[in-house]
């Protein structure tokens, strides 16, 4: 795990920071889900991470062909093929295709282009079976969404969509979330119905 994390640091593949993985970790041990589904493979990080602390098998989610490939070596490097799925595809065709499959997970990790989080999210709220937990990375992203001044250009819309984001889910009676300030900021919600 050590060397995927140094491969990804010096190539600048963005992969989950330590104590939010603590969390991620945490939440997969409580919750022993059966299924997951992750939004963003990159190079199978989180998604050994999620594997190694539970019994569940593992859909994940990856545009980029490189980086599914390497995820796919480090899935196998770890004996974990048998319990990984990975979608080389958009998120939007996955997920759609998912909903109308009629596919439910016990837990999802969402961790791909912040921008698309508020359209991804209802969506993934079809995914979730009850009583699941939906894990989300990023969601202060480096700051700029607490930041009251003007946010620049090329970050604006993603700010703005993954703010309406945020706000949707804090106010969706259907999930108990709680918002946590540490790293990039992260959320955990709990679905009640
Ligand atoms: C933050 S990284 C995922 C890190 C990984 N979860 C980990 O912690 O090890 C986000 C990934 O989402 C992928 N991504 C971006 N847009 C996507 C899309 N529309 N559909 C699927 N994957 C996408 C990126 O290529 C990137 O590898």
């Amino acid at each position: 795990m050590d060397k995927i994390r140094q491969y990804a640091k010096e190539n600048y593949i963005p992969i989950i920071r330590d104590e939010t993985a603590v969390y991620l970790v945490k939440v997969v041990k409580e919750k022993n889900p059966q299924n997951i589904l992750e939004i963003g493979t990159a190079i199978g990080y989180s998604g050994l991470l999620m594997l190694e602390n539970s019994k569940a098998n593992l859909w994940t989610i990856e545009k980029d062909e490189k980086r599914c490939e390497m995820a796919k070596e480090n899935f196998n490097r770890f004996n974990m093929q048998n319990r990984v799925k990975i979608f080389n595809d958009d998120a939007s065709n996955v997920l759609e295709e998912l909903v109308k499959e009629g596919t439910k997970f016990d837990m999802v990790f969402l961790d791909g282009p912040k921008g698309q989080y508020k359209r991804y999210y209802p969506l993934i709220k079809q995914l979730l079976q009850k009583q699941g937990v939906l894990f989300t990375d990023n969601v202060y992203l480096q700051g700029l969404v607490k930041q009251t001044g003007t946010i620049p250009h090329k970050h604006r819309s993603m700010v703005r969509n993954l703010k309406e984001f945020l706000v949707e889910l804090q106010q969706d009676q259907d999930f108990e979330t709680t918002i946590y300030d540490i790293d990039d900021g992260f959320s955990i919600s709990y679905f009640k119905k």
